[in-house]
């Protein structure tokens, strides 16, 4: 097992999939353990691990599992046939007996306190909500989940939710019952309680554009599986007017040129092949690199606007560079 130098409780290593079963329509649950069994690292709701594919490429997934199974790590994989390969290569391949890298857990998605929650999820985003959920549950904290799909064989985790929550779950296949009423939904939510949701650009969108508008001071928590809309990020991200900038590596002195067409981690990857990183799109925080010098030019959708001023770290797979160099403590 390794530690991360970016993450320092995230470890590396390899883990045997136990067992896949279905879950709904074109998701796949994969249950992860110590080849020779054992306790992984403990988790909070919220965490994530990244796996890395027989292929290479590496995707990152919210734990979902119960955490108080201390021997098992698991995810849930929505196969999108016009992604990236990630998803699809989870569900076209046997794994179940091979091993594969896992890096985490990592948390970006943290309960906060709050004396009160409201859950969005949309599709697969249930997944770090489910043990947000029963977290909630255990601690005793008022709750109430909404989960959309597009119809019922769509709704991940569906019994488990209705079981844990009764009628703080709601549950809306869009071909029986519509979209959710997100404006009453928040309306009906004390201003206090921290709202929490994971799904489409969409509804994101809409969620943030609700809270900003009905309740500003709402403690908002976004987690994103798909790049932000051009509106709220800045799409292109490798735009050539940016141009071309260095990035020494601190740790070894190396000095590296980033072309205007090329992003810093494909470049750091040449020297630095195991640099974490999974979504490279700027949401999902892996890549997550402490700036040591440099003005660096946020365009990643994990650290808030307000907080770009004074951020210490980048995302290294979308994010530039406001000065002709760049240090990264890597
Ligand atoms: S790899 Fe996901 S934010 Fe950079």
């Amino acid at each position: 097992m390794s530690s991360d130098p970016g993450t320092p409780c995230a470890t590396t290593e390899r883990l045997l999939v136990r067992q896949a079963r279905w879950i709904a329509h074109e998701v796949l649950e994969l249950r992860l353990t110590r080849p020779t069994g054992g306790t992984l690292p403990a988790w909070e709701p919220g965490a994530h691990v990244e796996l890395t594919l027989p292929s290479g490429l590496r995707r990152a997934y919210s734990l979902c599992g119960d955490m108080a199974d201390t021997e098992a790590w698991t995810v849930a994989v929505h196969r999108v046939p016009e992604g990236r390969g990630g998803s699809r290569e989870i569900h076209e391949t046997a794994l179940v007996g091979r091993e594969l890298e896992v890096r985490g857990p990592v948390n970006r998605f943290p309960l906060v306190p709050a004396p009160g929650y409201l859950l969005l999820a949309g599709g697969i985003g249930v997944t770090p909500l489910l043990p947000m959920a029963r977290e909630l549950t255990a601690r005793g904290l008022p709750w109430r989940l909404i989960l959309g799909a597009r119809d019922r064989s769509r709704l991940v985790y569906a019994e488990e939710l209705a079981a844990l929550g009764g009628d703080r779950v709601l549950l809306l296949p869009q071909d029986e019952a519509g979209l959710p009423d997100l404006a009453a939904e928040l309306a009906a939510t004390p201003p206090t309680h921290a709202v929490y949701a994971c799904g489409p650009q969409p509804m994101l969108d809409a969620v943030t554009t609700l809270c900003r508008t009905a309740a500003p001071a709402r403690s908002l928590h976004l987690e994103r599986f798909t790049a932000a809309a051009p509106a709220d990020a800045i799409p292109d991200q490798l735009d050539a007017a940016s141009g071309e900038f260095e990035v020494v590596l601190s740790r070894s002195g190396l000095r590296l040129t980033v072309p205007a067409d090329r992003s810093v981690l494909d470049v750091v990857r040449e020297k630095l092949p195991d640099v974490p990183y999974s979504c490279e799109e700027g949401y999902c925080g892996t890549c997550e690199t402490p700036v040591t010098a440099g003005v660096p030019d946020h365009r990643d959708t994990v650290i808030e606007p307000s907080e770009r001023p004074t951020a210490t770290t980048m995302m290294i797979c979308v994010s530039r560079c406001d000065s002709s160099v760049l240090e990264l403590d890597l």
